[in-house]
């Protein structure tokens, strides 16, 4: 097995607070460069307090983007980059300000500002063929781990995939707590269940290693503390632990692989737009035999904060789309091999995909 080479992030600014410095950081890029920035910063935003802080300067692009309900695509990002060449030229770099799919937005877009043609071209691992532009992350819900992973997840025409390569990973990201305080008490539980989930699927595989596991082990104490423990609960406290937990959740991943509530995760949400970290709490609830101890737990967790999943979508899907999603799924053969091992292929196939699907 060949050992991974993983790019991290240049630089990291945690802590209360630290949103307010994020002028002074990129100062000296404007310096170097000499050009404007692009500000992508999630809809939910505009007109609250936030978008008064964002110390962008007069020349500054600023688009509020409205992720929901879909998670962003490849046609998105394309016309958005032809969009900003058109109208300014190529920026100094790209800020993005939300959660996973603006993140993604930023990662996919400060690639696509040099490398020519549709982002399509560029799903898959080191497609790429240019650095693209600096570009910072400022996360403002926690849990997917995008502020710190190698790829931005884009859904295209034919494949929910990721602009995969060491240009994606920000040059810097800002993580204040403060800016997930004001996140819905349904998408903190479901995004924190996606750093969860992160944990125990890259402990539970062939990929597990010492290095992953550190970060993992960290993240999974994090998560038990803000979800399970005795001040369990969306707390200003728990928001500074559960910003370091999809840090390190996304940093073990990294370094092993996400398995199946991932694999299936993917399959439901290219086939039913359905957001990547509803989905993934959707899946797992019913993974109890491949998982059973990080089932036993996020089932713990469901019942501690009253979150109700829905049951019996399956009975909706009928068999050309159970394939449909079976086959975006089966085509992550790296996640399947890292949850069963080189004989993988042995049990998992379109048929016991689609099992799995029928389980939902
Ligand atoms: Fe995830």
């Amino acid at each position: 097995m060949e050992h991974k080479n993983f790019k991290n992030i240049d630089k990291v600014t945690y802590g209360r607070g630290s949103f307010s410095q994020l002028g002074q950081t990129i100062e000296p890029i404007r310096q170097t460069h000499n050009r404007y920035f692009v500000y992508i910063v999630d809809q939910y935003f505009k007109g609250k307090d936030l978008a008064n802080r964002l110390q962008n300067k007069p020349e500054d692009l600023v688009y509020f983007i409205d992720v929901d309900p879909y998670e962003p695509t490849t046609e998105q990002v394309d016309s958005l980059r032809d969009e900003i060449i058109s109208k300014k030229g190529v920026p100094s770099g790209v800020i993005g300000i939300g959660g996973g799919s603006i993140m993604d937005i930023a990662k996919a877009l400060s690639l696509m500002l040099t490398n020519e043609g549709s982002s399509t071209l560029y799903q898959g691992l080191n497609l790429v063929k240019k650095p693209g532009i600096y570009h910072l992350g400022v996360p403002t819900i926690s849990g997917t781990g995008a502020e710190v992973s190698m790829t931005a997840v884009l859904t295209g025409p034919e494949k929910k995939l990721g602009l995969k390569c060491d240009w994606t990973v920000f040059n810097q990201v800002i993580l204040d707590p403060e800016l997930i305080a004001s996140v819905p008490r349904d998408w903190w539980f479901y995004t924190g269940m996606d750093t969860y989930i992160h944990c125990i699927e890259s402990e539970n595989g062939i990929r597990n290693n010492a290095f992953s596991l550190a970060y993992g082990e960290q993240s999974l104490k994090l998560c038990r503390e803000v979800y399970l423990g005795d001040k369990a609960g969306q707390t200003s406290e728990n928001d500074d632990k559960l910003m370091v937990a999809s840090l390190m959740g996304g940093l073990s991943l990294t370094y092993s692989e996400v398995g199946v509530c991932h694999a299936l995760s993917y399959g439901l949400s290219k086939i039913h737009g359905t957001r990547h970290c509803y989905a993934n709490c959707v899946i797992f609830q019913h993974l109890g035999d491949i998982y059973p101890q990080g089932h036993r737990e996020f089932m713990r967790m469901i019942d501690k904060h009253g979150i109700s999943l829905p049951q019996h979508l399956s009975k909706d899907w009928d068999d050309a789309t159970l394939t449909a999603m079976a086959t975006v799924s089966i085509n992550l053969p790296f996640m399947w091999h890292h949850a069963f091992g080189d004989d993988w292929q042995k049990k998992v196939n379109l048929d016991y995909i689609k099992g799995l699907f029928k389980r939902l």
